[in-house]
């Protein structure tokens, strides 16, 4: 790959902001630089320091007046739910049952799973998203074909087959035998491969069966170094039927814990209606909480408490993601927005840089790959969004009375979505313009 230098204003955070002007968490360089050489950030910084010290032939794209940022990550998405998206459902038993358990069957046809495959990436590099952590189906070839979209575009994904051998159609079922084997073939096929990191994903406490848990705990203990992804309490019947399925866990995520699965690489989605005792469980264990406002909204699960889930001392670890199907946008701008409601309607704003770092470092250290992804410091892969405030007439018009950096911020994610992504660069190669 030929080295080549990105100019704009470059925007990168350095650490969680401590208040709404907070100057000291992000380094922001108005005419800014990023050298880029085999896929990763060489340099940063001036247009016209890097300029200097790079070779006299180099390619310089400009996108000036545009912002550089880290690619967005999205730290929980299904795969297999591009086409339940919008399904009319009043719940979420209701919703799994009527369309998701319906769906997902057809991913057993690898050649559907490819192409659904590379629609999804391309939706992903379409809003900025360039890394996500996703469930793939029940079945092994779908997880083949997220793996095999995901090396072709050089794209670091995290993601895994559920395990589930009850409480769903048969042809959707694995046993906790088939269910350990397939997942450990997997591992050896996928992990590690290029940019590829495999999650053990047990689907949820609902359908899996004691047994499969102790699978699933058999696979974490013999790959200690991978993430596990899971639900826990998204909503009341949920919760009620998990609890009465383990009725000796003592509340759903003492499931989990019962089961070796709580720990700093794993990933609880949703998190709504955590008991205190789980929440201060989750606390201890380095477990991450992940925050999925749009899902919560759509299939009418509750109000993430942040605040709540932070904890007194705010060392709960909270990530944000879509949760496509269920979650309604792919676009992590949409997802800050009803973030940005559901918290407010607590009394809890979440203020924009905040949001930005969230869906970068933020959401990067949530999945513990803060060195490789999430910011444009140097040393880090050249994951890196163009992002345009002006995308569209109402944003222009809006844009006219923006003095701040962080208006301009809050103006893109109150409003934006992929017709802000100027450019989406994956290991420093451009991807969106060539969708
Ligand atoms: N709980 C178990 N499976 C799912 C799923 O696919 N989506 C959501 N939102 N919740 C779940
Ligand atoms: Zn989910």
């Amino acid at each position: 790959m030929r080295a080549k230098i990105l100019r704009g204003r470059v925007l990168s955070f350095n650490d969680a902001p401590k208040a709404r002007d907070d100057k000291d968490c992000y380094t922001y360089i108005e005419d800014g630089a990023l050298l880029i050489e085999n896929g990763k950030i060489t340099a940063r910084g001036e247009f016209s320091g890097i300029k200097k010290t790079a070779p006299t032939d180099i390619d310089v794209i400009d996108h000036r007046p545009h912002i550089l940022m880290a690619g967005f990550i999205d730290t929980h998405i299904h795969f297999p739910q591009m086409q339940v998206l919008a399904s009319y459902a009043g719940s979420l038993l209701e919703w799994l049952n009527t369309y998701t358990f319906v769906e997902e069957q057809r991913f057993d046809d690898l050649a559907h799973a490819r192409k659904i495959g590379s629609s999804f990436y391309d939706e992903l590099i379409r809003h900025g998203t360039t890394s996500a952590v996703t469930y793939c189906s029940v079945h092994p070839q779908s997880v083949d074909a997220f793996f095999e979209e995901a090396a072709k575009r050089n794209m670091l994904m995290i993601g895994g087959k559920v395990m589930m051998d009850r409480e769903a159609p048969a042809s959707l079922t694995d046993t906790p035998q088939s269910s350990y084997d397939d997942t450990n073939a997997l591992i050896e096929k996928w992990h590690g491969k290029g940019r590829g990191h495999y999650a053990i994903t047990p689907r949820f406490a609902i359908t899996s069966t004691p047994e499969q848990m102790e699978m699933a705990q058999a696979l974490a203990g013999e790959h200690p170094d991978l993430h596990i992804q899971t639900h826990l309490s998204e909503n009341k019947a949920e919760i009620e039927f998990a609890n009465s399925l383990y009725p000796d866990a003592g509340d759903y995520f003492g499931i989990y814990q019962h089961y070796g699965l709580a720990g700093e690489k794993s990933l609880f989605g949703h998190c709504v209606h955590l008991e205190d005792r789980e929440r201060d469980a989750m606390i201890e264990t380095n477990s991450v909480a992940v925050f999925c406002p749009t899902s919560n909204l759509f299939i009418g699960s509750g109000l993430f408490d942040w605040a709540r889930v932070a904890g007194p001392e705010g060392k709960g670890r909270i990530a944000l993601a879509t949760d496509v199907g269920g979650g309604t946008n792919y676009s992590m701008f949409r997802t800050l927005d009803e973030a940005y409601k559901i918290l407010n309607l607590q009394g809890q704003r979440m203020n924009p840089l905040t949001s930005f770092y969230q869906i970068t470092l933020g959401n990067a250290r949530a999945v513990s790959l803060q060195d490789q992804i999430g910011s444009l410091d140097v040393g880090t892969d050249a994951d890196v969004v163009v992002l345009n405030a002006n995308a569209t007439p109402a944003m222009q018009v809006r844009m006219e009375t923006v003095t701040t950096l962080e208006e301009e911020l809050f103006l893109m994610q109150t409003v934006g979505d992929d017709r802000a992504i100027v450019e989406t660069y994956v290991a420093g190669e451009a991807l969106k313009s060539g969708l």
